[in-house]
């Protein structure tokens, strides 16, 4: 089914979208119309029928082994789908890890490790973007409601990392405003997705801190990233939406 929306002829990349918001977001970009490149790490059968279903929906679909823990596979991901596509509109920086534990066992490597893949594979894909795009192009962000409030211990990790992305939205939106780019970040609340599964030991308290009750889907937060990504955003820059169910209300 399309429920094309402007981002006919569009070249998409999603990080990290083999699976849960990514995926989603992947498929539903493609149902309004984009051409869709996206990395994985571990997930190639699922990588595969993330490809599959954006074919279904009559696009093109490029998915890309590359890691984001990786320097050079951030920006180079970038890179390989600007030039397969030959042009490059939309980059949705979503891949993430998610790391909650109580202080004291933290250790440098998870830092690290949070940090490249969080913050860093960020940096450095919307930096390799801004040097693709011209004006229209859209940079959406996958952040965390975990930057508006942190309702429990053990976040200290997680909540640093995607609160660095807010003070990069605001800077992306600032330096590239004047070419038309955009730059906004979504954050998500408990979202039912392998990283934080519905019936998983917190879900239910996690719910609970909701105003509306619930986790929410994958589609949820998608049906948001494509509004930004498409032409009825033209006007939102550095801003930040949350899809948190009242999470931060
Ligand atoms: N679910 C929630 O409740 C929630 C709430 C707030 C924010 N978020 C954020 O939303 C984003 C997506 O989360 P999700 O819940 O959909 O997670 P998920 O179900 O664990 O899926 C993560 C996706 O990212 C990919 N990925 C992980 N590490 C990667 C790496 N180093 N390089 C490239 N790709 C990588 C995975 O691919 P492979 O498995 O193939 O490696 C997978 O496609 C993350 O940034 C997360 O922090 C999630």
């Amino acid at each position: 089914m399309s429920t094309k929306n402007g981002l006919e002829g569009r070249a998409v990349l999603v990080t990290g979208g083999s699976r849960g918001i990514g995926a989603a977001t992947a498929l539903r970009l493609a149902r309004e119309g984009a051409d869709v490149a996206f990395t994985y790490v571990t997930g190639e059968e699922r990588a595969k029928e993330v490809a599959a279903a954006i074919e279904a929906a009559g696009r093109t679909a490029l998915p890309l082994r590359a890691d984001a823990a990786d320097p050079g596979d951030a920006a180079g991901a970038v890179e390989w789908a600007a030039d397969a596509f030959g042009r490059l509109d939309v980059l949705v920086n979503n891949a993430g890890v998610g790391v909650i534990a109580p202080l004291d066992t933290l250790a440098l490597a998870d830092v690290d490790r949070v940090l490249a893949v969080n913050v860093r594979a960020a940096f450095l894909a919307a930096q390799a973007a801004a040097g693709r795009m011209a004006r229209g192009g859209r940079i959406v962000t996958v952040g965390s409601c975990m930057t508006a409030r942190v309702p429990g211990p053990g976040g200290t990790l997680y909540a640093m990392s995607k609160s660095a992305l807010i003070g990069l939205n605001r800077a992306l939106a600032r330096e590239l405003g004047g070419r038309g780019i955009t730059a906004n970040i979504v954050h998500p609340g408990p979202i039912d997705t392998d990283m934080n599964p519905v019936d998983g030991p917190y879900a239910a308290d996690q719910a609970a801190l909701t105003a509306l009750g619930r986790f929410g889907t994958a589609e949820e937060v998608a049906a948001t990233v494509a509004f930004l990504a498409g032409p009825a955003a033209a006007y939102v820059t550095g801003a930040e939406f949350a899809v948190d169910g009242g999470h931060a209300a």
